[in-house]
């Protein structure tokens, strides 16, 4: 319904826009804390740090720092972390056995964490990609990237975090019938609880270059992965994934990459009204790094404003790896 304006000067719009006050109270979207995911990579050693050249202020850490990374997180207010780990070239192969390893880099970190920090949510990827000699989402054959042996493996490695104390686990790897035989897998081994964030519609995008120098897949990956991630194209297609997604058991869906994607993130919440994410990738947050060490643009400033603008266009938090510096900026 649009309601009637009056005439100017009886309506004079930029009235509500005077004031910082009035702009506080008229605002019809908030940013905080609570709306923020922070993705952590993960490295072998202690007391060990990594930068990721790509990512200028993110680096990988040992699962030590990753615990002190949580604390700060969780004291930060931020409800949730998401954990990404680089696997060792030794512990890659092309049964990708490692994911499904109870004593693998993720699952050691998720004990940890949980052990130090019980109350902030941690998620976890499920894909096979950092455990891959192909660097692909899912078991390769020929060439193929094989769905139905690949929901078996992420079945495996889906338990094995479940187990390992995991609170979200976040399927990236846009194989068919993967969140159906997750949640399945997980009812009948007690893992009631246990939520699903279902990276639904995720497109084959080139914003995740720096991700994939972060967890070690960039020189591994043959090929590209337009046979299970999405065409930047297509929209009705993200719908009918999120529909497909929600009826297999998934609590929570994600739109990825974020920017680029809005249209995608106000569509889902507009059709379904689920708790919608968006995933700012590493592609986003190394263009506005870069901007802003060159001085081209204020980086707290379209931080904030690009994190905002998720919000509004419907999403109920972002997975962002601005999420401490922007957290820390908001509690003032
Ligand atoms: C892998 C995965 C990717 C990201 C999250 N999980 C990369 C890919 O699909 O190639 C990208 C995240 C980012 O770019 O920040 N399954």
């Amino acid at each position: 319904m649009t309601p009637e304006f009056a005439p100017f000067p009886a309506t004079r719009l930029r009235r509500t826009r005077k004031s910082d006050a009035i702009r506080r109270l008229v605002a019809e979207n908030a940013l905080s804390p609570n709306d923020f995911i922070w993705p952590i990579f993960l490295c072998d050693g202690i007391a060990t740090v990594q930068d990721i050249p790509s990512m200028p202020g993110v680096q990988r850490l040992s699962v030590d720092l990753a615990v002190k990374a949580a604390k700060d997180a969780y004291e930060l207010g931020i409800p949730a972390i998401c954990l990404f780990p680089y696997t060792d070239r030794s512990k890659r192969s092309s049964d990708c056995a490692e994911a499904w390893n109870p004593d693998n880099l993720s699952n050691t970190a998720t004990r940890a964490i949980k052990d130090a920090v019980p109350d902030i949510l941690i998620m976890s990827d499920i894909a096979l990609d950092p455990y891959s000699d192909t660097g692909h989402d899912g078991l390769v054959e020929n060439g193929e990237i094989l769905n139905d042996e690949t929901v078996t493996a992420l079945v495996r490695q889906g338990l094995a975090q479940a187990e390992a104390g995991i609170d979200i686990i976040g399927p990236s790897d846009m194989m068919d019938g993967r969140i159906g035989a997750l949640r399945t897998a997980l009812e009948r081994d007690g893992h009631k609880n246990t939520l699903i964030l279902s990276y639904a519609a995720k497109y084959a995008s080139g914003f995740y270059g720096p991700f994939r120098d972060a967890v070690g897949a960039a020189n591994t990956l043959k090929g590209d992965k337009k046979t299970y991630q999405m065409n930047p194209a297509n929209s009705d297609e993200g719908l009918r994934l999120v529909a497909r997604d929600l009826r297999e058991g998934a609590d929570m869906v994600m739109v990825k990459p974020g920017m680029p994607y809005l249209d995608i993130c106000h569509r889902v919440k507009d059709a379904f009204g689920v708790p919608t994410y968006a995933y700012q990738v590493s592609g986003e947050y190394a263009m506005q790094m870069a901007a802003a060490q060159n001085g081209w643009l204020d980086g707290d400033k379209v931080m904030l404003e690009s994190l905002l603008c998720f919000k509004r266009a419907g999403c109920d938090g972002i997975l962002t790896y601005f999420a401490p510096r922007a957290a820390q900026l908001l509690n003032g």
